[in-house]
């Protein structure tokens, strides 16, 4: 039954009673079935399709009908349920106090409304508030037996989540030991989120190689939490803030208050969230929500909202909860900063690699702190999704306070002189055919010599991650390219001064800076010059790895695949993408050529493996695995500095295989060779 139908309904009130009841009904069954699906997008394959202001929307629509009809209530209904479920790869943990979620508001009024409801249950009670930034992030648990982080878990259905540990233990803030005196038994609650700043990083790189880009730091989170290789979860850097508690033995231990718990987390060695206000009333709980509303955006991760909490925590068990949320708590979100403005052009980017990114060009518009002109639109599919026509009115948002997006199209108000956008069939700086890969939504220029290309790799050959060159950004780099001086990264080690003077904006001072910038990076250790290079699939991480397990780019460059693949991180793609690469005849030409420009390849690092330090372990091959309270290359490099040698792979040439915790396959074949193993604490005996 339709609305219309509802409001021209003219027969008994049982009647008309019935069919409001069938209406809603429908409806409610339509909600949940919207809510299950945008549920299962969001938890289970950190792709939601929705904003979380569309979503609550849904979400309280049905909460109002079922309140409304509590005889349409059914315990499978989302509202009566925290979230998705714990996904397959993962194995499952049992939290040992339930997660739980928290209910949202939107206004001052719903905040005086939670503040009196919390007032009549506790009649004459004093009921001081504290109130803290809502981290937009993965809800996780951390369980810590006698200090040491034993486990570590995330919501999946509030009883049961994915067992992330592995994952967990490379977030360099989270402490694998407590500090000082420690409960038996504490499970500590938080979020784990990808810094802003790392968070426009990805993404940039994602649409430089034609992958889909994550839609805010908190997919980024999620997805990354999700990876099955460590690795990949180290290189991505995630960060995390603690701020609660689930079972704690003996209870004696803890707080009386939040404002205590939040300094003790602290004393533990935990990361908090970096500002709480404390407040006695409403009024003082909006101003606290108001001046946090204000500096939000100055904190390295998303916050959408505050979380406003009873602060005495002898007051929690006696307001309880619901089946889902505390009664004690609660959620404030602020309005998202959008910004109307106007689709001027959408222009066309040619990343490293030749992948095509189109580019909304918008009159210029203030949001969230600066002024946006552009934005990236990723590819052709995003475009056609959106409907995006140039000319149009769109609305648009910074995703993760950071990165200008176009979140809609202002179809009211078009006037027919919008204009539809194809991606060109013809690279727009070297005019050579694009091809689109079966399966893959990027467009790439196929034109190897492409001048955009290799200026854009130029630019982040000289980036910080790679050879750290200053003073060579984007704007140098197309001067060089444009006056004919650099057509790929070895011709930057010829450059002279007569050359550069000429150029816009160059002094003496400038053209010399510049030039000892690019002399001090032919001696930058090998990982930086390997990381550079934008051999496919070759991030910071894997550069080390590779340039720690070979030495010398020479050695690297000859590895067969088989050799790329004992390499611990390195999996069968990535073997024959790198082995391929090395065999490309353009990639021989320059590797020559950055030889001839006396580039380190290896042979100055002094931690490289190939000249054999003397020390007490020379003659000593070892292989690193599992986890360690250190970083791996950290306890490598210890090991050469005392004249060891470390390699990727387990045989019947390794002395000492070290073994951190979970460690694997590495571990079963070392004990099939009778490989001695050390745990960290024999190496540490060893090595000190
Ligand atoms: S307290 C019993 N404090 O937001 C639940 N939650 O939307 C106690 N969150 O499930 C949660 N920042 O994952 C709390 N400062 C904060 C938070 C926070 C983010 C998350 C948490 C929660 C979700 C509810």
């Amino acid at each position: 039954m339709s609305q219309e139908d509802l409001f021209s309904f003219t027969g008994s009130s049982a009647a008309y009673q019935g069919a409001v009841s069938r209406a809603s009904q429908e409806r409610i069954s339509d909600l949940r079935q919207q809510i299950a699906h945008h549920d299962r997008l969001y938890y289970e394959q950190a792709k939601p399709e929705i904003s979380d202001r569309e979503y609550d929307a849904l979400y309280r629509e049905l909460v109002d009908l079922e309140r409304a009809q509590p005889e349409l209530m059914t315990s499978d209904s989302p509202t009566q349920k925290v979230g998705g479920r714990p996904q397959g790869a993962f194995s499952q943990v049992r939290h040992l106090v339930p997660m739980q979620s928290l209910d949202n508001t939107y206004s001052a009024e719903e905040i005086s409304d939670f503040v009196e409801r919390l007032q009549r249950l506790l009649p004459g009670e004093q009921i001081p508030f504290t109130i803290e930034p809502k981290v937009d992030g993965v809800a996780i648990c951390l369980l810590y037996e006698k200090g040491r982080l034993v486990r570590a878990a995330t919501r999946g259905d509030g009883t049961t989540g994915d067992e992330v540990t592995r994952n967990i233990r490379t977030i360099g803030c989270i402490p694998s030991t407590l500090h000082g005196k420690t409960p038996d038994v504490l499970e500590v609650r938080g979020e784990v989120y990808l810094p802003k700043e790392t968070f426009a990083r990805i993404n940039a790189e994602r649409d430089e190689q034609g992958l889909p880009t994550f839609a805010n730091p908190r997919n980024a989170a999620a997805g990354t939490l999700k990876q099955l290789d460590p690795n990949v979860v180290a290189e991505r850097k995630l960060s995390a803030v603690f701020y609660g508690y689930g079972a704690v033995e003996p209870s004696s231990v803890m707080p009386r208050r939040m404002e205590e718990f939040f300094g003790q987390l602290k004393a533990w060695g935990l990361p908090v969230n970096p500002r709480h206000w404390l407040a006695r009333d409403a009024g003082e709980v909006m101003a606290a929500v108001t001046e946090l509303g204000r500096i939000r955006r100055d904190f390295p991760f998303e916050t959408d909202g505050a979380v406003i909490k009873a602060d005495r925590i002898e007051q929690h068990a006696r307001l309880g909860s619901t089946s889902k949320a505390p009664r004690w708590a609660i959620a404030y979100k602020y309005e998202p900063e959008q910004a109307r403005t106007r689709l001027l052009d959408i222009t066309v980017q040619v990343g490293r690699s030749g992948v095509l990114t189109p580019v909304a060009e918008l009159e210029p518009v203030f949001v969230a702190g600066s002024t946006v002109s552009r934005a990236t639109l990723h590819n052709e599919e995003e475009i056609a999704r959106k409907d995006l026509r140039i000319g149009d009115r769109v609305l648009i948002e910074k995703a993760g306070d950071v990165i200008p997006a176009v979140v809609k199209v202002l179809t009211e108000e078009r006037d027919g002189s919008e204009k539809e956008f194809r991606m060109p069939n013809h690279c727009p700086v070297c005019s050579a055919p694009v091809t689109r890969t079966e399966g893959e939504v990027a467009v790439r220029c196929a034109n190897p010599g492409c001048a955009a290309q290799a200026r854009r790799r130029i630019e982040y050959f000289a980036g910080r991650t790679a050879m750290d060159i200053e003073g060579l950004g984007e704007a140098m780099v197309t001067q060089l390219s444009e006056a004919g001086l650099v057509t790929d990264v070895a011709d930057l080690y010829v450059l002279t001064a007569e050359q550069l003077l000429p150029l816009e904006r160059m002094g003496e001072k400038s053209v010399t800076n510049l030039l000892s910038a690019i002399e001090a990076s032919r001696n930058q250790p090998l990982w930086r010059l390997l990381g550079a290079l934008g051999i496919p699939h070759v991030g910071v991480t894997v550069a080390r790895t590779l340039a720690s397990s070979f030495g010398t780019l020479d050695r690297l460059a000859a590895a067969s695949e088989e050799e790329l693949i004992a390499v611990e991180e390195i999996g069968p793609i990535m073997a024959t993408a790198i082995h391929e690469w090395f065999r490309d005849p353009s990639v021989v030409v320059l590797i020559e050529k950055l030889r001839t420009a006396g580039l380190n390849f290896g042979e100055r690092d002094p931690q490289g493996s190939a000249p054999a330090v003397e020390g007490p372990l020379k003659g000593t091959t070892w292989v690193l695995t599992g986890t360690l309270s250190i970083p791996r290359e950290e306890a490598a490099e210890m090991i050469r500095a005392k004249g060891g040698k470390v390699s990727g792979s387990v045989s019947a040439k390794t002395t000492y295989l070290l073994a951190g915790d979970e460690a694997g396959s590495k571990l079963e074949k070392a004990q099939k060779l009778g490989v001695t193993v050390l745990d960290e604490e024999a190496f540490r005996g060893l090595i000190f």
